[in-house]
């Protein structure tokens, strides 16, 4: 079994840095510590609505980090064009509505064809590697290949999300012929979405599955597991004061 890649995504310290409208803290420092911890790459989603990653958080993590940049934005033609601008390593095209609080399902590529295959081929013009958000679905999978794309995300939010034993499995189980499917095809498989602690290893143990992109569950173990410190640190200062 070759290493299983992790990706890092970054977007939720871009979240409570922008909840006070201030400059902390930096998602760009968040990469380069997840870098230096072991992550093999740092993911961020560009939002129409900006709501955590900003246009300079995307330019400056791409010329500041030292692994690769997956950049996530929708088929809108100012995202394709702000990309193929700033060049990360890689794209995955995401569906994208206002309201969602996150990334709900697939990109339908089927119904998006002619959009999808024109995005695949301006982001490959500009040396990007392109790859597709898609559900576990055989049909969605046949419509990444013919884009041309050289990779798919494999969107494990169902599985993430389904709590009951069985009907779990059934996702796990369409995940994994979703994957052999696609490596048969030449497709390179990523996976993520919901991914934990507790719920990792089943997708982890996909051997055919080259990275895995992980956000929410590391910022929130980072949150919980440093507050210990961060309450001392600050008690410290006070103590300090009126000595
Ligand atoms: N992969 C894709 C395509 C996503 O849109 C997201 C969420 O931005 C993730 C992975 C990471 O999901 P999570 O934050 O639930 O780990």
């Amino acid at each position: 079994m070759t290493n299983l890649m992790l990706g890092v995504n970054v977007d939720h310290i871009g979240t409570v840095r922008n909840a006070r409208g201030i400059n902390y803290p930096d998602p760009l420092l968040a990469a380069l510590i997840a870098e230096q911890s072991g992550a093999d790459s740092i993911t961020v989603h560009l939002r129409k609505d900006r709501r955590h990653i900003t246009d300079r958080d995307v330019i400056i993590i791409n010329k500041t980090i030292q692994t690769r940049m997956n950049l996530e934005i929708s088929i809108n033609k100012d995202m394709i064009a702000f990309a193929c601008e700033v060049k990360p390593y890689s794209c995955c095209l995401v569906p994208e509505k206002r309201q969602e609080i996150t990334t709900e399902g697939g990109l339908d590529i089927i119904s998006n064809k002619n959009i999808v295959d024109r995005s695949v081929k301006c982001l490959q013009d500009a040396g990007i590697i392109v790859s597709l958000f898609v559900n576990a679905d055989i049909k969605q999978i046949e419509a990444a290949i013919n884009s041309g794309a050289q990779y798919i995300e494999i969107h494990t939010g169902i599985y993430s999300s389904t709590t009951e034993s069985l009907l779990r499995d059934k996702e796990l189980n369409r995940i994994k012929q979703s994957v052999k499917f696609s490596v048969n095809n030449g497709l390179k498989v990523n996976a993520g979405h919901g991914l934990n602690y507790h719920n990792v290893i089943p997708i982890a143990s996909i051997p055919e599955i080259y990275e895995l992109n992980i956000g929410h569950s590391i910022i929130s173990y980072a949150l919980i597991n440093g507050l210990e410190n961060a309450v001392k640190n600050m008690k410290q200062l006070l103590r300090e004061v009126h000595r």
